[in-house]
């Protein structure tokens, strides 16, 4: 089943570039941009991290981004990252960035949107996988901030796709962007949002995001199906959720294997994700093979990932349509 996962054409929908960040990298950065760190070697950075909660998650995650001052260094943060997916034959990826995390300690929006957008095209080049780029907004920050961001993207607009919501959901509801969000979508942007597991409120701010923002995504979202009507309503606009089952293990007490099960067999459009892979240890083909290990999944049933992934993708039908013909070929010859 390994080399099975391990050859499957495969698609990312929730992968937070930052997230990419691995401790050698991270000292290389340090080292080149002269950044003090409180530890000296990678396997000291490495061992840096401790925590059990989104929130505590965060803590670390944002510290680590102090090492990322130049447009070179956003590049080689996405070309790390591109060609450790190439490797796993991810042949398609929307890529999550949080500009604020980086304007706010003084890094321009210019800078790091150039150096991903340079690692896109040349990863296509070099390497045939195709990239797009998600703007998220932070939702511990205020709603003007958000605003000033959105603003800030349009020069851009045409090298992102859509725009997220992620870090501190507590007390952060979707509600508090809807200007943003509803400004958004006049810009043409699509939009997804975090509904991070098992957080205070988490159906009414899944409910929130449909009726008040009209997401076309959600990520994580797994708590939906213990609401009838949610469930009943995601499944009518035929949404598609981004999960992470490894990410979950770490920031709850387990990777809710139970409820992926369940969201197959209520035909809902799961998807198997890595959300931070550096700091969860865990690229999309071992979040593939811990749910495949924990479940006992069938290949048909790790097929309909891919597949869900190609259909609920930000991209043209017929491109969608070519990756889904070759996720057939895959299945017909192994
Ligand atoms: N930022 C990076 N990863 C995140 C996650 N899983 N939830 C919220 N914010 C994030
Ligand atoms: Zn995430």
């Amino acid at each position: 089943m390994d080399a099975f996962i391990a050859g499957m054409p495969k698609c990312e929908l929730h992968l937070h570039i930052e997230g990419t960040l691995e401790p050698e990298l991270k000292m290389m950065l340090a080292e080149r941009n002269r950044v003090r760190m409180p530890y000296r070697t990678v396997e000291e950075a490495r061992n840096a991290y401790r925590f059990d909660s989104l929130t505590s998650f965060l803590v670390g995650y944002y510290e680590s981004m102090n090492v990322l001052l130049t447009e070179p260094d956003f590049y080689d943060l996405a070309t790390a990252y591109l060609t450790k997916a190439a490797s796993q034959n991810v042949r398609y990826v929307e890529i999550f960035f949080d500009p604020q995390a980086h304007t706010s300690r003084g890094v321009p929006f210019d800078l790091v949107i150039r150096g991903l957008r340079r690692a896109i095209l040349d990863a296509e080049r070099l390497l045939g996988i195709r990239a797009q780029l998600i703007m998220c907004f932070l939702r511990d920050f205020s709603a003007g901030f958000a605003m000033a961001t959105l603003m800030e993207s349009l020069p851009y607009r045409e090298w992102i796709v859509g725009v997220g919501l992620d870090s501190d959901e507590r007390d952060n509801p979707p509600a508090k962007f809807a200007k943003v969000f509803a400004r958004a979508r006049e810009e043409g942007y699509l939009i997804t949002a975090h509904c991070d597991i098992d957080q205070p409120n988490t159906h009414e701010h899944i409910r929130q995001c449909l009726e008040v923002i009209g997401v076309d995504r959600i990520d994580h979202g797994s708590n939906a199906i213990e609401d009838e009507a949610l469930t009943a309503e995601i499944a009518r606009r035929g949404l598609g959720f981004t999960v992470c089952p490894v990410s979950n293990g770490f920031v709850t007490s387990d990777m809710k294997a139970a409820e992926i099960r369940r969201m197959l067999d209520l035909g809902l459009k799961v998807t198997i994700n890595s959300d931070d892979p550096a700091y969860f240890l865990a690229y999309v083909s071992e979040n593939l093979q811990a749910v495949q290990e924990k479940l006992g999944l069938s290949r048909d049933e790790l097929l309909q990932f891919q597949r869900n992934a190609f259909e609920i993708a930000w991209l043209p039908r017929a491109t969608k349509d070519a990756y889904l013909a070759e996720l057939d070929a895959y299945a017909t010859s192994n």
